[in-house]
């Protein structure tokens, strides 16, 4: 029997299924979460449970997506199209995500879709239980499943569980606005140690926990029906020696070469980030022209190489954004442009890895321009791709990531003027400059990788257990 594993539980598994002409194929998922935790959930008898990203078609090819994600260690909670609606696309991602990342007017409440949340985390909770030993751990990860620590606390009051959250936590009065914010507190309450990447991330959640719920807190702590619970930070890292030895990788760097020389050795100011409002791409294409306006001898000498991923893209607000970056920058390509030079080389698609190195390791500028970003683990995997060849990275001070990486050239996202000059002063940087602020910021990332991330985390909650067993 697997005796004290870990179950970690998300909504999308760190792979995920799609059907193609040529049958299923399984490839790695998009965003933060799923590339951080991707390299090192299957030690030891470890599961991750969630959604696999695909509606089975008939009991055959569920059973077959079982078996085949069972070998990685992997337990598929399927979603009927109602919950992924209602559940996934509605109120995670049109209430708790705009709200979380302080966007309150893009909020749509419906009390049906507020009903098939709860019913899809009761569902993620009763397929952790068919697997749940008493000794074991419980990771529930991020605000989709803001229920599920609670649901799993019902039923056990001694089990272990964590809660961390990869999006901001905003200040409770925009908190405030969800009519349900009551119970979404409560449900993350049930978690032993409930952790965030920022220390403003945990004080908000604080603050919500007093001043809407009005459980006395002390420091970090606080005491629900009789059981602690801890808030605290733990800034994600990277797989750092993934992104290193990937950079230093011949056919990357041969790759890179390519790239550049397409580019015609112009200078390359690279961002990659998933379809979304949050992380400024539209300020950033702006930006992008201001730089082109204020400084005209720099046309002709660099390119902005800009990588959407697809997300969420039936959301409204999703679709929206799409349609404005093709109009904008179709305007600024042809107003600029000439035969010779594209100012803006777009794609909106998903690479593999390798190719997304060989971007790190081209670009002179890697350019984040996030209005709100819980971490932004892009702007970790640049640092760490950038040990052999020189580059700058223009980081929003709203970023999670811009606490810790100090010595990047801090940005407020909002300021057009701000970027641009940023962008020409990083063009403009000398190799020693950039060396420094580069290898600062390096050390750090390499020191606080994902396994740093994992090993605190845990270390924290056998002495959370450990404290409160003193306590029974
Ligand atoms: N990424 C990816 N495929 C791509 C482009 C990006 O898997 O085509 C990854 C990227 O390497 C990074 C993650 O998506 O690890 C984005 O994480 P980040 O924290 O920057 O933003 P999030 O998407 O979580 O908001
Ligand atoms: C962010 C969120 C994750 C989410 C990812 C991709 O990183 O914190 O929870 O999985 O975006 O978004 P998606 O909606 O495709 O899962």
């Amino acid at each position: 029997k697997n005796s004290n594993k870990v179950i970690i539980v998300s909504n999308r598994l760190p792979v995920k299924i799609e059907r193609k002409e040529s049958g299923l194929v399984i490839s790695p998922s998009e965003g933060g979460l799923a590339t951080g935790l991707g390299s090192i959930y299957n030690e030891g008898n470890n599961i991750w449970v969630g959604w696999p990203g695909i509606i089975p078609e008939n009991e055959e090819e569920k059973s077959f997506i079982t078996d085949e994600l069972r070998e990685l260690n992997l337990v598929p909670v399927f979603l009927t199209e109602e919950e992924i609606l209602g559940y996934y696309e509605s109120f995670s991602n049109e209430v708790l995500w705009p709200i979380c990342h302080y966007s309150p007017s893009y909020a749509v409440y419906d009390s049906d879709n507020w009903a098939t949340y709860v019913q899809a985390n009761e569902k993620f909770g009763q397929i952790v239980r068919e697997y749940l030993e008493p000794e074991d751990t419980v990771w529930v990860h991020d605000y989709q499943l803001m229920l599920l620590p609670n649901i799993l606390r019902r039923q056990n009051e001694k089990l272990s569980i964590g809660y961390f959250q990869h999006i901001p936590f905003p200040p409770d009065e925009v908190f405030r606005s969800i009519p349900w914010r009551n119970e979404l507190l409560l449900g993350i309450l049930g978690a032993d140690l409930i952790a965030f990447h920022t220390f403003n991330d945990a004080q908000h959640f604080l603050d919500a926990c007093t001043h809407i719920l009005n459980i006395p807190i002390r420091n970090n702590y606080l005491q629900i029906r009789g059981r602690s619970a801890y808030v605290e930070v733990y800034p994600m890292g990277i797989d750092f020696d993934k992104f290193n030895t990937l950079s230093k990788d011949a056919a990357v760097k041969e790759r890179a070469t390519e790239i550049k020389q397409y580019f015609k050795q112009r200078k390359i100011i690279l961002s990659i980030d998933r379809l979304d409002y949050s992380k400024g791409i539209i300020q950033r294409i702006k930006a992008f022209e201001e730089l082109l306006k204020n400084y005209p001898e720099l046309r002709e000498q660099v390119v902005l190489y800009m990588l959407v991923v697809p997300s969420r893209d039936k959301v409204k607000q999703y679709k929206k954004l799409r349609d404005e970056i093709d109009r904008r920058v179709g305007n600024i390509n042809s107003v600029y442009g000439s035969t010779d030079w594209t100012p803006i080389a777009y794609f909106y698609n998903s690479y593999p890895v390798e190719e997304l190195s060989s971007l790190y390791v081209a670009a002179d500028v890697c350019l984040i321009t996030s209005i709100r970003d819980g971490m932004n683990l892009v702007s970790k995997e640049y640092i760490a791709s950038k040990e052999e060849t020189s580059g700058v990275l223009v980081l929003s001070e709203l970023a999670g990531a811009a606490k810790e990486l100090i010595d990047a050239v801090h940005v407020n996202p909002n300021s057009m003027d701000q970027i641009s000059h940023a962008l020409h002063f990083a063009l403009h940087m000398s190799e020693e400059e950039k060396l420094n602020r580069m290898s600062a910021n390096f050390e750090l990332v390499k020191k606080f990788n994902i396994h740093h991330w994992v090993e605190i985390f845990f270390a924290r909650m056998r002495e959370i257990k450990i404290q409160q067993k003193k306590e029974f």
